[in-house]
């Protein structure tokens, strides 16, 4: 097993918190410092996943984890050396993970900064201890919840978080448009990690504790001067070494938000479609680059279509914000009239790749209205579309598949069936 993040595998946690607490004096920390969010976990591949989380204030902080209840591991987030610290954000990339479950736990410890001599360390909190499955190719079965366009209405998520806990998926998606804009990093930590209005999500583990948050970037979700930091929240997802560089040119942020999973009998692939207006509407001032983006997706979903894992899974599915797929005479986002009901970029670079792979659905949100849309003689693909932010139209879509059957719902809030699919192998 590959330990190079592993800090102190194997010391006894209790140790750990005493490093460097000082007496009592001016410079003194107050223990004041809480988690202000339940643990995220997100981007899970079989053998790593990340967690993140915010707390109050000024933190050291790392996830202690393990096979049981003992946590033997500690992992860190640091870079070229240095121990990443913030007063908000944080975020710890696990790896080296070697069986089929993990027990973790949250630790924080409260700084202050008096300059590099004067560093104050207060109390070390932990979170409950929680667990979780990376995914596993040779699972029987799998199990997903679909939420979409939930804008941040917050009654909305509460009925939604609980309904996800008490289904209890392997994976819960959140298909885009989780917020109208980002306008400060505060409402943007508390969309991302802290949905919903109930403060007992934090001890209880909000939806994603338990279980990977599969992320989906919307239209609305790249809005607002706080967009940038969106990546602080919503992990994207480590590059491999063959991704094209079109999915991310930035020199100072890494990773992509397009994605390929494999658990059980499902290959679940997560494409970003961006804005829904062409890069040159003048809305956008310039800060649109989304069309070269759809097409460096397309070059690295024909990667990742080939990979034996999703080649040769029973089921292949995607889910992308807006839908490929529009109704009669729908927009297709590439005039500068109007905004995209589809995204016409996005069907003509992806659709066929994704057709020839034998991909069955595509499931999406953005337009509010939930439909099951059949496969025609131009496209053998269904498009799915989840619901809306408001009470009489929101959604929850779930996915139960073995390797013989996928069956598919869409419900209302109330947990009553408004659409159902069922393909076999
Ligand atoms: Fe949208």
């Amino acid at each position: 097993m590959k330990r190079r993040d592993l800090l102190g595998s194997g010391i006894a946690l209790g140790a750990v918190a005493a490093f460097g607490a000082p007496a009592r004096s001016a410079d003194a920390v107050d223990d004041g410092l809480a988690f202000t969010s339940p643990p995220v976990v997100q981007t899970p591949l079989c053998d790593s996943l990340s967690i993140s989380w915010t707390t109050s204030g000024l933190a050291n902080c790392w996830v202690e984890w393990g096979y049981d209840r003992k946590l033997e591991f500690k992992s860190k987030a640091s870079h070229h050396g240095l121990v990443e610290l913030s007063e908000r954000f944080h975020s710890v990339r696990i790896r080296g993970i070697e069986k089929k479950r993990i027990f973790y736990r949250l630790a924080a410890q409260e700084l202050r900064y008096g300059g590099a001599y004067r560093i104050r360390t207060g109390k070390t909190i932990h979170t409950d201890i929680f667990s979780v499955n990376p995914p596993d190719a040779d699972a029987e079965s799998v199990s997903l919840t679909i939420t979409n366009d939930t804008h941040a209405k917050n009654d909305l998520l509460d009925v939604l978080i609980a309904r996800v806990n008490a289904i209890g998926p392997d994976f819960h998606v959140w298909n885009g448009d989780i917020c109208d804009s980002f306008n400060s990093e505060e409402q943007l930590a508390r969309i991302c990690l802290r949905p919903g209005t109930a403060k007992s999500t934090i001890a209880s583990g909000g939806w994603a504790a338990n279980r990977p948050l599969l992320y989906v970037p919307g239209n609305h979700d790249v809005r607002g001067l706080h967009a940038g930091s969106l990546v602080k929240a919503m992990s994207p997802w480590p590059l491999d070494p063959d991704d094209p560089p079109g999915l991310n040119r930035s020199s100072h942020v890494s990773g992509r938000y397009c994605f390929a999973l494999r658990h059980g009998p499902l290959a679940l692939i997560g494409l970003d479609t961006g804005e829904d207006k062409p890069d040159r509407h003048p809305a956008f001032a310039g800060l649109a680059d989304y069309e070269d983006y759809r097409r460096a997706q397309k070059q690295w979903l024909q990667g990742v279509l080939k990979r034996p894992e999703i080649k040769s899974a029973p089921f292949l599915i995607a889910a992308c914000h807006i839908p490929l797929r529009g109704l009669k005479g729908d927009n297709d986002g590439r005039t500068l009239k109007g905004y995209a009901y589809y995204s016409g970029q996005g069907h003509d670079e992806w659709m066929k790749p994704l057709a020839e792979a034998g991909c069955r659905m595509v499931i999406s949100g953005h337009t509010h209205r939930p439909r099951i849309q059949k496969p025609d003689s131009d496209c053998p693909v269904y498009q799915v579309v989840g619901g809306g932010s408001r009470a009489n139209s929101a959604a929850l879509i779930r996915i139960q598949a073995d390797k013989a059957e996928l069956k598919l719902t869409i419900e209302d809030l109330k947990a009553k069936q408004i659409h159902q699919l069922a393909l076999k192998r």
